[in-house]
């Protein structure tokens, strides 16, 4: 018995709770009801939603009532409030937070600013917004910001707090002080193991479906995410949320992962891609080149028209939580992919190239879902084109792609009625990879194209503006008046946009910085929760009254209620005013990917991440790399 065979009785043994039912990460044939349809039009909230929404709508309001209760307690009249809330909770506020892209950056980050909304940090309550991440509906991510999301969620709801006391654990959540290309350091043995193993599980899922470097690539971040099971969580399914039973009771927001599609033989994403979400019991795309949903549980199910082509036949355990986070955030498949043009022996690259070429012929940058869920079905608006759904094969790539580094549209929605969101902005639009709202710009310019036609969004304005008002350095709330907005095709939801900005901390690290050690990781933890508290309100005492009243403002203004004088005066101070205005000075394009894929998908020359590899670590590398040389 070799090693990598002695490892795989270890690691079967050793699968005490088993969610794919072929306890791996292979997928297999399950049965399921002769007559089953797995697609369906995406012309309203699925009915699991719509169910699961009654479970959470009153727990979400009573979190969220004790949050603006706290906020606005020095408010000279709480007729508001208790006119918001009085009534049942089909009238109260509905809340969203969406996590932006940008690598660990915003995963760091992001996870300082959520915790600043969640009541289990210590000092929310007190110099926080704690209870706003309680009393919230939906929480999206993309990218960076969908490692933190799922991250959350798919640790039983694990909090920031959480993760942050166990940083000395052992194999604790986010020990990422080595990166995933080396995961366990000079410890080459330790790091050789780990990649057998993903090569092999890949390698097995590849002998029944087309796998993509996104399969390793989902596969090597699960260790960071779910160091708790066995091999990362090689067996445990997205599915298998509905299942558990903080969500299933409703106790935690509906979480969504963003991905964009990518047209059978085109490169290109523009802000006409196709944007399609993942959550617990669907993926799919609302946006008329889709139209359609499929039950992500039976992802990997050969269909036509939504119906298996062997009755009573389905797949079950593709929909592998990392692959799912990996296809979110595809653009670090260039991370593997650079380690080509990095100095590297030629006999490691050959052995890379080999595997890659192996998984697929030249689409390095995307998630491979085949066979293809959608194939034909129906639901495309006819001015489309039908490449999507005639294809044998679904291309998905990360969801920053289009420009919208912001997982926003899932969020906007009419049938999801949500009322304010909390934009975390995590991007890297400015040369020295600060936010610079290009984020924003993108998703209120995509209404306006055939692509966007259902979808509302406040008004906006330009980088330029952004940069010179300094709206991308503390929170600027976006769509204050509902009357503004008549314009657009619906009211859409007030958008507090929350930017990464310098408090104790240089957060504006590089996106391919795929390593931090736990102090640095703590201090971008806590300059997030510094950037969405107004310095833990040491900037304005009344900054938490100011987001209760954002959070209310769309039912004040539906039931004409009186607006508070201190709301006035928030608004004042945080709206977005409607000027443009311009230095005279461009706001200056870095080169980093969050910003610059928009014209193509894979412009790997541009941004100089070659720093990212030491020497050391490069000879780590080839170490493990000569030492599975065997399994080719
Ligand atoms: C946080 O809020 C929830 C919902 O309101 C409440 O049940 C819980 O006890 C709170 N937790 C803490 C630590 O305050
Ligand atoms: C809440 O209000 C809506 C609309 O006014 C109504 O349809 C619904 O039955 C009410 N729910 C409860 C629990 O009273
Ligand atoms: C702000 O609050 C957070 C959370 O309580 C804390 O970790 C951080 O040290 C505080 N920052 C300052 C500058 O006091
Ligand atoms: C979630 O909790 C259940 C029950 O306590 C446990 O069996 C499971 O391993 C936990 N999942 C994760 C990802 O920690
Ligand atoms: C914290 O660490 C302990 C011991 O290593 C582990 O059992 C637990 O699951 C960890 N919790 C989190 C949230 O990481
Ligand atoms: C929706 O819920 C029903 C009943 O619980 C279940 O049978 C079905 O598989 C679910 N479908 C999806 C897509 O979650
Ligand atoms: C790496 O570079 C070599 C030659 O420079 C090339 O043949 C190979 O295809 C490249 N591999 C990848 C994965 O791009
Ligand atoms: C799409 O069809 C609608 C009506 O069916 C038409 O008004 C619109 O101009 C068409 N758009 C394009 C881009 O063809
Ligand atoms: C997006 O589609 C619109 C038509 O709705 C077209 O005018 C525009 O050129 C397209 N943009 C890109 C970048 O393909
Ligand atoms: C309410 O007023 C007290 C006393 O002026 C002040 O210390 C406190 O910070 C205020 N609370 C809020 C939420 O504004
Ligand atoms: C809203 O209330 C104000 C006074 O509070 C009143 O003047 C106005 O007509 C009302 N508007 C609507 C649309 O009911
Ligand atoms: C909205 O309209 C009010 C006047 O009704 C105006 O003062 C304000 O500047 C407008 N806001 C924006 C963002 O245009």
């Amino acid at each position: 018995m070799n090693l990598f065979q002695s490892l795989l009785v270890l690691v079967v043994a050793g699968l005490a709770a088993a969610w794919s039912p072929s306890n791996s990460y292979v997928p297999s044939t399950v049965s399921c009801p002769d007559d089953i349809v797995l697609v369906r039009e995406a012309d309203g909230l699925s009915h699991n939603e719509t169910e699961w929404l009654k479970r959470r709508r009153p727990i979400a309001k009573e979190a969220l009532h004790d949050f603006v209760k706290r906020a606005t307690r020095n408010f000279s009249d709480s007729s508001l409030v208790n006119r918001v809330f009085g009534g049942n909770e089909s009238h109260s506020p509905v809340v969203a937070i969406g996590a932006s892209g940008g690598g660990y950056r915003a995963m760091l980050s992001g996870a300082g600013m959520i915790s600043a909304f969640d009541n289990r940090t210590n000092g929310a309550d007190e110099h926080g917004l704690g209870g706003i991440l309680q009393g919230s509906t939906y929480l999206a991510g993309l990218s960076g910001g969908n490692w933190l999301t799922g991250t959350l969620a798919w640790n039983n709801w694990t909090s920031v707090q959480d993760i942050i006391d166990n940083t000395t654990n052992h194999n604790s959540i986010w020990d990422i002080s080595h990166s995933i290309i080396n995961p366990d350091g000079f410890d080459v043995f330790g790091t050789a193991n780990r990649w057998e193993t993903i090569f092999k599980e890949v390698r097995q899922k590849h002998k029944h479906y087309n796998a993509s470097l996104t399969d390793l690539w989902g596969r090597a971040l699960s260790f960071n995410f779910f160091p708790s099971l066995s091999e990362g969580g090689m067996a445990y399914t997205w599915s298998s949320l509905r299942d558990s039973e903080v969500f299933e009771n409703g106790s935690m927001p509906f979480p969504i992962s963003v991905a964009d599609g990518r047209y059978p033989g085109s490169s290109v994403i523009s802000l006409n891609a196709t944007v399609f979400e993942f959550n617990p019991f669907e993926m799919g795309s609302w946006d008329p080149s889709l139209r359609a949903f499929t039950d992500v549980k039976y992802l990997g199910t050969e269909a036509s028209g939504g119906r298996p082509e062997r009755r009573g036949e389905c797949v079950a355990g593709y929909d592998n939580v990392g692959f799912i986070l990996g296809t979110s955030s595809t653009l670090f498949n260039q991370f593997l992919l650079r380690l080509n043009t990095t100095g590297m022996p030629r006999v490691v690259k050959r052995i890379i190239g080999h595997f890659l070429k192996d998984l697929s012929t030249a689409e390095d940058d995307i998630a491979i879902y085949s066979p293809n869920p959608f194939h034909d079905t129906s639901y495309v608006a006819s001015n489309y084109t039908n490449s999507l759904v005639s294809s044998r094969d679904l291309y998905l790539v990360d969801g920053g792609e289009d420009a919208e580094n912001i997982p926003l549209l899932p969020l906007l929605q009419q049938d999801r009625g949500v009322d304010v969101i909390f934009a975390l902005d995590n991007s890297a639009d400015t040369s020295e990879y600060w936010p610079a709202g290009a984020s924003l710009v993108s998703t209120y310019e995509r209404q306006f194209g055939q692509i966007g036609k259902n979808i509302s969004f406040p008004y906006v304005p330009d980088e330029q503006t952004f940069v010179s008002e300094g709206l991308n350095t503390k929170p600027t709330f976006f769509g204050c008046d509902a009357h503004n907005m008549t314009d657009l095709s619906y009211t859409p939801p007030v958008v507090v946009y929350i930017p990464n900005s310098r408090n104790s901390f240089d957060s504006n690290q590089s996106t391919f910085k795929l390593s931090y050690s736990d102090s640095d990781r703590l201090s971008m933890i806590k300059n997030g929760f510094e950037a969405t508290t107004r310095n833990n309100m040491t900037d304005d005492s009344n900054f938490a009254g100011c987001i209760a009243c954002a959070v209310m403002r769309r039912s004040q203004e539906s039931m004409n209620a009186t607006w508070p004088d201190e709301c006035k005066r928030c608004f004042q101070n945080y709206c977005w005013d409607g000027r443009i205005s311009h230095n005279g000075s461009r706001v200056q394009q870095n080169n980093d990917y969050t910003s610059s894929f928009s014209s193509s998908s894979s412009s790997s020359s541009k941004g100089g991440a070659s720093h990212l590899y030491s020497p050391r670590s490069v000879l780590s590398l080839f170490a493990f790399v000569v030492s599975v040389v065997g399994l080719f």
